[in-house]
């Protein structure tokens, strides 16, 4: 079954896909997908998809793969495997990030995925005090965000950035001497709001812009947090979230770039 590269005409297939494997539909992510990744597919032959996977590349460093979704009729037929082979090609950067559920972790690892740790889903009201140490960002901090998060991120990913201010509610740094030492960003997904990307110099300048960023939201958030932060985790639950679903964190190729300690949440867990 041929694998092509799908536009955002197709974004109603891929919701139903998603839908069709328990996932919510989240148009708002998919959108920023279609804008900033590769989303390939395979087609139904009696409409809609057989398979989907969307790999955003940064550069030739670094990629991030999610939405590795295959339809049930479909399933142990190889599908998922091609598809990630041909999304880890195409990419074809030194390191390719991932998370993975119980159902992907083994195919990842034939394919030579290794894990790295784990990630935890935190979802519930969280409204702890918030300092007020950051502010909201303007345009003229985008040079400076985009200085720090490729520091940190350890890959370029204008596309991504150039598109924040946008696809974020609230985006807010803190400032240091003549630059930035932090941001954060916090975004609009179907019944809740993702916190994240975040980078901080460390856990309490996060928990500030954390708390800062929730001050300003309505309703549920979520934050996805993995192993490299488990004092950030251990805050979060203190303030009576617990953890939910449990991904793999994996990479496959060289080690991940970057200044990882600095980077306490990704923009989302199919991107990095
Ligand atoms: C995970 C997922 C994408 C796998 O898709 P898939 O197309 O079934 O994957 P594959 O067919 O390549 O491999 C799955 C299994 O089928 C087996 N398989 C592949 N071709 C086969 C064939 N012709 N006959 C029998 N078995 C086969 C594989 O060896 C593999 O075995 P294992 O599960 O025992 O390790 C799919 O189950 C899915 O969409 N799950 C829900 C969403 C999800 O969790 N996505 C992953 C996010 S990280």
């Amino acid at each position: 079954m041929l694998i092509r590269r799908l536009d955002a005409t197709r974004l109603d297939d891929c919701l139903a896909l998603a839908a069709s494997r328990e996932w919510s539909p989240e148009p708002h992510k998919w959108t920023l997908l279609f804008e900033v990744g590769d989303v390939w597919g395979i087609d139904d032959p009696d409409g809609g998809l057989a398979g989907c996977v969307v790999s955003t590349r940064y550069g030739t460093r670094l990629s991030g793969i999610g939405m590795m979704l295959v339809a049930e009729k479909f399933g142990r037929r190889g599908l998922g495997t091609q598809l990630m082979k041909h999304a880890l090609s195409e990419a074809g950067t030194e390191s390719t990030w991932l998370t993975a559920t119980s159902y992907g972790r083994p195919l990842y690892e034939r394919l030579g995925f290794r894990a790295i740790g784990e990630s935890r889903i935190h979802l519930g009201e969280f409204r702890p005090p918030a300092p007020g140490t950051s502010r909201a960002a303007s345009t003229r901090d985008l040079a400076a965000i985009g200085d720090l998060d490729r520091e940190v991120f350890g890959a370029p990913r204008p596309e991504v950035l150039r598109r924040l201010p946008v696809f974020a509610e609230r985006l807010r740094v803190i400032e240091g001497t003549g630059s930035i030492r932090g941001y954060g960003a916090a975004w609009r997904n179907v019944d809740y709001t993702v916190i994240g990307p975040l980078l901080a110099e460390n856990d309490g300048m996060a928990r500030d812009l954390i708390a800062d960023l929730a001050a300003g939201i309505e309703g549920p958030i979520r934050l996805d947090i993995d192993d490299t932060h488990p004092e950030l985790r251990e805050w979060v639950e203190s303030q009576g979230v617990g953890r939910g679903m449990r991904t793999t964190v994996m990479v496959h190729g060289a080690s991940l770039p970057g200044d990882r300690d600095r980077l306490f949440l990704p923009l989302s867990v199919a991107t990095g």
